[in-house]
């Protein structure tokens, strides 16, 4: 249907959601022009195309663009398509390196490493014509705005808004703390990408990054079964505690804080260190690469930065104890790709990486013990949306206390369901082409 403002206003409630913001196809497809076409997103990290002509093809929203690094070093981040015929000029979703310029693969139309058009062959057969390879009609189209911080480089398909720096706003800590890890204050993509396929709506996975109140419940398996485990070992090792830790009781969540700030961004206090600096053999070794740059008070407020997941509302969410960034690219109304990111942290030691891996081993992956409950929970979600037994989605749990302070508001309780009312606040902004 179409929809007018009006009718997008009305979805969006103080304390509540119509269902069909979950499973419209008209309005997935709203989205993907009115906050996919105007935020910042996340396109991926520099260290993805470290050389001269590497290329990443990935996608904002129902786009496909590449990143690619240029001459100069510069970052480009392209649309993926040829202004001949059309022709995606690397196949969609690959990554490589295309030498020193891009070659169609139709009729060979050459283009510079920043989309500009170099070259077409027998040029004599423009002669006449309105063909003029300076035009940009005639070169790769670049989006709108590139801009990177501290290596993450993000897009925005529209001409104006506010800077990469102000969009992130408050979330920007999220990703200082994480580079700050490094002794090197730098981090880089490695050891490949997990992606994992969702058949569920996008937005439900950004809601759940906050949901505490669903952790005791969905995954009983995986931490009763980490519980057993532990007993059988006689002791609590780390890969058995990550998963432990969502068996928290209802006391221990409601002490949380839970940030959000503008554009529908946030996050939550850590759920759990690492390691203790003292005892653990890994977290003391980190630390004594971050004393070793930064001196002994600094490396203390580095790590002491406890935090669990945070949200870039569109992008997805970066975890800075565990390095990681899960990127949230929405395919269909009701299907996802996530995609695991795990970071080296440059200079840190390489049992530090080891540690990051096996979270999103265990967390995140494909054959993850964990995300397997979440999966089913959010297709529960999407169907039982779309059946005909009840129109609105509560976000009532502590409405109406969430407390501003500076740059953002925070819950009152750790249980609240501020962050997804906070998201929704944005999104109802972005449909109605507010920000
Ligand atoms: S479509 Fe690219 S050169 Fe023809
Ligand atoms: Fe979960």
């Amino acid at each position: 249907m179409q929809y007018t403002n009006q009718q997008i206003a009305d979805l969006v409630r103080d304390d509540c959601v119509h269902k069909s913001v979950y499973t419209d196809p008209d309005l997935f497809q709203l989205e993907m022009e009115r906050i996919y076409g105007h935020a910042w997103i996340y396109v991926g990290h520099e260290s993805q195309v470290p050389k001269v002509g590497d290329f990443y093809a990935t996608r904002i929203g129902d786009q496909d663009v590449i990143m690619t690094r240029d001459a100069d070093q510069t970052v480009n981040v392209m649309y993926n398509r040829c202004p001949h015929k059309g022709a995606q000029l690397v196949p969609a979703e690959s990554e490589g390196n295309t030498g020193r310029f891009f070659r169609c693969p139709y009729h060979a139309w050459t283009f510079q490493l920043n989309g500009a058009h170099l070259a077409a062959p027998m040029r004599a057969g423009f002669e006449g014509t309105n063909f003029d390879p300076k035009k940009p009609n005639f070169g790769m189209r670049r989006l709108a705005r590139v801009e990177s911080y501290r290596g993450f480089v993000f897009a925005s398909q529209a001409a104006s808004g506010p800077t990469l720096t102000d969009f992130l706003g408050g979330v920007r800590s999220s990703i200082d703390n994480m580079c700050d890890r490094s002794p090197e204050g730098e981090v880089e993509v490695a050891g490949g990408i997990f992606k994992v396929l969702q058949p569920s709506n996008w937005k439900v996975f950004y809601e759940n990054l906050h949901d505490t109140m669903h952790a005791r419940v969905t995954h009983e398996s995986s931490y009763s079964s980490a519980r057993e485990q532990a007993k059988i070992l006689g002791e609590m090792p780390l890969e058995l505690h990550i998963m432990d830790g969502n068996g928290e009781p209802y006391t221990f969540w409601e002490k949380l804080a839970l940030c959000a700030f503008d554009y529908g961004h946030g996050y939550m206090e850590g759920i759990f260190n690492p390691g203790a600096i003292e005892t653990d053999p890994v977290s003391h070794a980190h630390f004594e690469s971050l004393v070793a740059a930064y001196g002994r008070e600094k490396a203390l407020a580095i790590l002491g930065e406890n935090r669990h997941n945070t949200i870039i509302y569109g992008s997805g969410s970066p975890h800075t104890v565990f390095q990681q960034f899960r990127v949230i690219r929405p395919l269909t109304v009701n299907s996802t790709r996530v995609e695991i990111q795990v970071f080296k942290l440059k200079g840190a030691p390489d049992e530090v990486f080891k540690r990051g891996l096996m979270y999103a081993n265990l967390i995140n992956s494909p054959s993850s013990n964990v995300m397997p409950d979440d999966l089913e929970v959010y297709n529960r979600c999407q169907l039982g949306n779309e059946t005909n037994g009840g129109d609105w989605v509560s976000q009532h749990r502590y409405a109406g206390t969430d407390k501003t302070i500076p740059g953002g508001m925070v819950s009152v309780n750790g249980t609240s369901e501020l962050p997804m009312r906070n998201q929704f606040r944005a999104w109802k902004q972005y449909m109605l082409g507010q920000i």
